[in-house]
């Protein structure tokens, strides 16, 4: 029989099929889906564990982890990289508070969704935005915040609403003042802040836990994603929204394929987006182009 020209070294294929079993592995001890992230991502985490470990090749780790089924949540530890800061991207949170919130707080209730929120800065920050421009008449209106994230131990950090002062360093001295307690060396989050914030556990590669949200924020998670689930996720928002309730993403993401076609642009610069009817319509029976479209978006907003 003739041999392949390109026959690929032994070593190389085992490595393969290694990698393919931890993926098998953790879906179905710890349930994770992995395809729907990004091959060289999960290879550079596998590579820190390996390195952790002492285990030098997948198919030892894929042992490792068969004798010691406590690595799996170190492993999921590593995976999600949960860095994350008070008014991560002031320019967005001043939209934010200048123009979008204002603009929903016309209509009650109010429906907000931080998807992948990590330790809870980025809700705290939004529910922080609710109480500066509601301020008083904020029992008037019922603005709930829901905030998801795969991580479990973040969110029990998230939910503890507890920081040191350097964490805060986004937030200004009288806001850190009106919204914190200190406590000790600690600062925790004031109850009517945190009143106003449901945590959840959710795996963004499921089925929103809820829909008709007016404002849905998922900032600098896609990056570990593979464009098809990156795709399907933001597809999963879009449907998640009401009619023209907005969508913002990190500052270093991109919408592609059929969310990019869907969705409007309204701002550029600070990522923001919004599912409106007419203009989907418009763009299907090509009376305008999404670019023109997102620009007239742009001068409505
Ligand atoms: C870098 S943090 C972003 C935190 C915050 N949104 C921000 O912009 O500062 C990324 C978060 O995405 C979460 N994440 C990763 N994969 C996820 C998934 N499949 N479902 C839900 N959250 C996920 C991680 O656990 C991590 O907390």
């Amino acid at each position: 029989m003739e041999k392949s020209k390109t026959t690929e070294p032994l070593n190389d294929f085992l490595e393969r099929v290694a990698f393919q079993k931890l993926k098998k592995m953790l879906f179905e001890n710890v349930g994770l889906n992995c395809d729907g992230y990004r091959d060289e991502y999960l290879k550079r985490r596998f590579d820190v564990r390996l390195k952790a470990t002492g285990s030098q090749t997948y198919g030892r780790y894929a042992m490792y982890l068969k004798k010691n089924p406590a690595e799996y949540q170190l492993f999921l530890n590593d995976l999600t990289i949960n860095y994350t800061m008070f008014m991560r991207d002031m320019e967005v949170y001043l939209y934010l508070e200048k123009k979008l919130l204002p603009k929903l707080f016309a209509s009650n209730p109010v429906r907000i969704w931080s998807a992948g929120c990590a330790t809870g800065e980025e809700p705290y920050s939004l529910a922080i935005l609710v109480h500066k421009i509601l301020g008083d008449t904020a029992v008037n209106h019922q603005v709930s915040i829901f905030a998801t994230d795969i991580d479990k131990d973040a969110l029990a950090k998230a939910a503890k609403g507890e920081y040191q002062k350097k964490q805060l360093s986004g937030l200004s001295d009288m806001m850190i003042d009106k919204y914190f307690t200190k406590e000790g060396e600690k600062y925790r989050v004031r109850d009517f802040v945190r009143s106003i914030i449901r945590f959840d556990q959710h795996d963004l590669m499921k089925e929103p836990l809820r829909k008709s949200l007016d404002l849905i924020l998922c900032r600098n998670v896609m990056i570990y994603f593979a464009k098809e689930s990156q795709q399907l996720i933001h597809m999963n928002f879009y449907n998640a929204l009401r009619e023209d309730g907005y969508f913002i993403t990190g500052k270093a993401e991109m919408l592609s394929g059929e969310p990019s076609r869907k969705f409007v642009s309204i701002d550029i610069r600070n990522r923001v987006y919004q599912k409106t009817k007419q203009a989907n319509a418009a763009v299907q029976v090509g009376i305008i182009q999404p670019t023109v479209q997102s620009q007239l978006a742009f001068k409505r907003a």
